[in-house]
């Protein structure tokens, strides 16, 4: 046995960019955000973009970004984080990129901006709680669900990313775990409890760098992004309040797009015994099913569990049924109650899902590590009705401690 990495040494920031991420913060047709760390002796940072070439002279068309530089303390350490917006790029379209001081350059990644066309597929990846065993377990995952998502744009992740909000070295297990995936796609995240101790935890907002369109106290963990006629909204669960509700209603008020997906923490509803959040459903659940929200992805409950077209309230919206989703990426796993509103269901399994959204339909994906497909079923629109639930769930034993087949 070997002693575990020292986690200073391990996280120890240098004059080389690390911890790179992409993000959106404005239109993803036409921008995309870049954030990464350096040590405190870089004391600015520069982007570097140019138009993909298959060959290497794309060096000789760049344009430079400088970044907003802030210093970031944290238990392990002193850095800097800089963030820069790379601006009036071209839809659909594949750049190069780097990142550094002028001198000091990261190697040169790759991504790709969202289509100007609604209704263009989107693929999209999603991953539940990381928590525990961030880089020995979930490093494996991720490869596997970077293999079948080629085309994603956008990594959702639903909250508790670290076990300890305030563990610099829990970051940097998730910065490089899933490098190759946050150096090519943009993360949109969704904090969880774990994120939070007095305050959002110190690396958020300068890690992340997320759209200013929530409310004042909530910057960067409650927002919305469209893309290519999909509108992902992110809600803070852990601080739930009625102006949040407001806000929710708003957005969904003015939302032009045709699908509409809501992300967020703690599910609305439980699926492991003695985690109900009653208020946060009482405030949410009647907007949700008033606006006809298509999906609500949430994590919190460490088990895998997947409804049908559930619809709750008596409202007059003839398509106010969502289906629900609260699923698990990482090691820590808890016992599921089961209930008659889950179709597919999981204990002790990592998971991840590919979500494609093409023109009227939506079809969703869930794999297992090894990349066996765990439960799929497509929504199609049908205009002024209630979506169409198509289960596709392959023919596989649900994996549950009481059955014996999860281990
Ligand atoms: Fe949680």
């Amino acid at each position: 046995m070997s002693a575990p990495p020292d986690p200073v040494a391990l996280n120890k920031p240098t004059g080389v960019p690390d911890r790179i991420i992409l993000t959106w913060s404005k239109d993803p047709t036409t921008t995309q955000s870049v954030t990464w760390r350096t040590d405190t002796s870089v004391s600015e940072g520069w982007a570097e973009i140019s138009p993909l070439s298959e060959g290497p002279r794309f060096v000789d068309r760049t344009g430079w970004v400088r970044a907003v530089t802030e210093k970031v303390v944290t238990d392990l350490s002193e850095a800097h984080y800089h963030s820069a917006t790379f601006t009036d790029l071209q839809p659909d379209t594949q750049y190069v990129y780097r990142v550094g001081d002028g001198r000091t350059w990261s190697p040169w990644h790759q991504f790709r901006t969202a289509a100007a066309t609604a209704g263009e597929p989107l693929e999209f990846l999603l991953f539940g709680d990381i928590q525990h065993g961030i880089e020995s377990h979930w490093t494996r995952l991720v490869r596997t669900a970077v293999a079948h998502a080629p085309n994603a744009r956008l990594a959702v992740y639903l909250g508790d990313i670290v076990e300890d909000w305030n563990r610099d070295g829990q970051w940097g297990e998730f910065l490089r775990a899933g490098a190759p995936l946050h150096q090519s796609v943009s993360a949109f995240p969704t904090p969880g409890n774990h994120e939070y101790g007095e305050t959002l935890t110190p690396n958020w907002r300068p890690q992340f760098t997320l759209p200013l369109n929530g409310i004042p106290g909530h910057e960067e963990a409650v927002y919305y992004l469209d893309i290519q006629g999909v509108r992902f909204i992110s809600l803070n669960s852990t601080h739930m309040s009625p102006e949040q509700a407001q806000w929710l209603d708003e957005v969904l008020k003015s939302n032009l797009n045709k699908w509409t997906v809501i992300v967020l923490h703690y599910p609305i509803f439980p699926s492991v015994p003695d985690r109900d959040e009653p208020y946060q459903r009482g405030l949410i659940l009647p907007i949700i099913e008033m606006h006809g929200v298509d999906l609500v992805l949430a994590g919190h409950d460490h088990v895998y569990a997947r409804s049908g077209i559930v619809c709750n309230s008596n409202s007059p919206n003839p398509r106010a049924g969502a289906v629900y989703v609260n699923t698990v990426s990482g090691a820590k796993m808890y016992d599921i109650k089961a209930q008659p509103w889950m179709l597919r269901k999981a204990e002790d399994t990592q998971l991840f899902s590919v979500v494609r959204v093409s023109g009227d339909e939506l079809t969703f994906e869930t794999r297992t590590p090894s990349g066996a497909l765990y439960d799929r079923f497509i929504l199609r629109k049908v205009p002024g009705k209630q979506n169409l639930l198509i289960n596709d769930i392959p023919p596989t034993a649900e994996r549950l401690r009481v059955l014996g087949t999860s281990n």
